[in-house]
């Protein structure tokens, strides 16, 4: 197989000066424009067809569009984007110097800074915060202090998850299955409490039994207006689409794990305050939020899709990995060490997260008027306009990536030289590799590393304890223990 950059790829910057031309595309009328690309995202066309219908319509990868949420109770949200869809494009959200990323988590909608205790967390400041710079500076020196513990006490966490499924599915009986959902939300739960934190969940009763719930209640309620489920249309247009939920509906849950910070993270409560300046206060929401939103939020989404890749993928894979798996293993424990060795492993987890990024869409402000290059042309971007990317898209680029639908396990593998397309893999804001990674002074996810390494771990485990896993439709059908 070819992993090499696609043939027919454009250089990302072409010898010929690209032709300067107008952004196709348009609001249309004032209310009816963005309602009408409303209904369209959530329900006619789903968010992937929505952008791919308008990229084919324009023959451009670059164009102005609406985007969710808008009309009727959405007054104050501008929901006029420039969608930017191939990979030199989207490169842009990561330029400092010409975008700014205050607010635009989600895009121009930003939920209640009620759902984060009074602060606009990290995640909602833009680099020319001072805050900003102080809490990434936190994030980062998480991430450091708990490379020490994280694989260990995954192992032990993943541990007491792989033995309670065993047992449910034995109980289930021939041809049964159980479903993997909440029992990985669990381990999630547990395992980053300890680990972003320093909190072991254990000790808190009700937290333990229920803190992932929390955690699904909290994301749900704030990005609902943004989130497309699709099943119950029109209801969900109506009911779900149309107005923001109010944060008492969460109030409860959300003392409690703020009580939960406050009293199990104490250590890196004191730390945040004595080490990087912050206030107490500002130390619990943003950790509150490093946890759930970030990390909880984030891994949730990402294990699904890695579960749900295995099973779709031949027994000769599973054979290729869990071969590679057990002789990397063989003389060593798991570590992060002995996974970065694993080039099949890692190549897995970097394809999934190439077609499934897990928080897909980005956006970006600009911060003065500047030229952005698509791989065709050069378009004129004003001051102050909403940048909107879409990373399942991007992360398709033809240009880029040869059969760019396909789940191609072995693409990224080092062996192969597939780790060139590393620089083109933007799941966290970012590309990949190279430096300076994630900064102050950008907005690339602090767990840029961590987070494929995880993965990894998380498949060696598997292949490690079992010579048969059999997935479907998000339930464990079949376990058969290593020897
Ligand atoms: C699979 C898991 C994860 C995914 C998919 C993910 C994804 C992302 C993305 C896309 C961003 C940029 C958002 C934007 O500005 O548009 C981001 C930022 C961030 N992530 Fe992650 N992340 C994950 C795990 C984590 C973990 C474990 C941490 C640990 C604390 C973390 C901490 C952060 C922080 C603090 C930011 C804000 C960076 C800044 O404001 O400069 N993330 N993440």
């Amino acid at each position: 197989m070819n992993v090499s950059l696609s043939s027919s790829a454009a250089p990302l910057t072409p010898s010929a000066a690209p032709q300067r031309a107008a952004i196709p595309g348009s609001y249309g009328w004032p209310v009816i424009g963005p309602l009408a690309d409303r209904l369209q995202y959530f329900w006619l066309q789903g968010p992937k067809n929505f952008f791919a219908k308008r990229m084919e319509k324009y023959g451009s990868t670059v164009f102005r569009t609406n985007v969710p949420p808008a009309f009727p109770f959405f007054a104050g949200v501008n929901p006029n984007v420039v969608a930017v869809l191939d990979v030199k494009s989207f490169r842009h959200l990561f330029d400092m110097e010409l975008v700014e990323k205050s607010n635009v988590l989600v895009g121009d909608f930003m939920p209640s800074v009620n759902y984060t205790g009074g602060f606009r967390v990290c995640a909602y400041l833009d680099t020319a915060e001072s805050k900003h710079s102080q809490i990434k500076d936190f994030a980062i020196d998480i991430i450091r202090r708990s490379s020490s513990t994280w694989v260990s006490s995954m192992a032990t966490t993943l541990d007491d998850m792989w033995d309670s499924l065993e047992s449910q599915l034995a109980a289930a009986g021939d041809g049964g299955s159980v479903n993997y959902i909440f029992p990985l939300q669990e381990f999630l739960f547990a395992f980053l409490s300890l680990n972003i934190l320093g909190a072991n969940a254990s000790a808190f009763p009700e937290i333990k039994k229920s803190g992932h719930i929390m955690l699904d209640k909290w994301l749900a309620v704030q990005l609902l207006p943004t989130i497309s489920i699709n099943v119950v249309q029109p209801l969900e247009e109506i009911f779900l689409h149309s107005f923001s939920y109010p944060f008492w509906l969460v109030k409860s849950d959300y003392e409690k794990l703020a009580s939960f910070v406050e009293t199990g993270a104490g250590e890196a409560v004191r730390r945040a305050q004595t080490e990087f300046k912050l206030t107490k206060e500002e130390a619990i929401h943003n950790l509150i939020f490093m946890l759930g939103f970030n990390a909880f939020g984030g891994f949730s989404l990402f294990f699904l899709s890695l579960l749900g890749n295995l099973g779709e993928q031949e027994p000769s894979v599973h054979e290729e990995l869990r071969r590679e798996v057990r002789e990397k293993l063989s003389n060593n424990v798991l570590s992060f060490e002995t996974v970065k060795k694993m080039d099949l492993v890692n190549s897995f987890v970097y394809e999934t997260l190439r077609l499934d990024p897990p928080v897909p869409q980005q956006f970006a402000r600009a911060r003065k008027d500047f030229d952005l290059g698509s791989h065709n042309a050069v378009y004129e971007i004003k001051k102050g306009e909403l940048l909107c990317g879409f990373q399942p898209l991007v992360m398709r680029d033809p240009k880029i990536f040869e059969n760019p639908e396909d789940f191609v396990y072995n693409r990224f593998s080092k062996v192969k030289g597939g780790d060139e397309l590393l620089e083109y893999l933007f799941w966290s804001n970012g590309p990949q590799t190279g430096t300076p990674g994630p900064s102050a002074s950008n907005k690339q996810c602090v767990a840029r590393d961590a987070v494929p390494q995880t993965a990894a771990v998380f498949l060696a485990y598997l292949f490690q304890r079992y010579d048969e896993i059999s997935i479907s439709s998000g339930s464990i059908t079949a376990l058969k223990k290593a020897k």
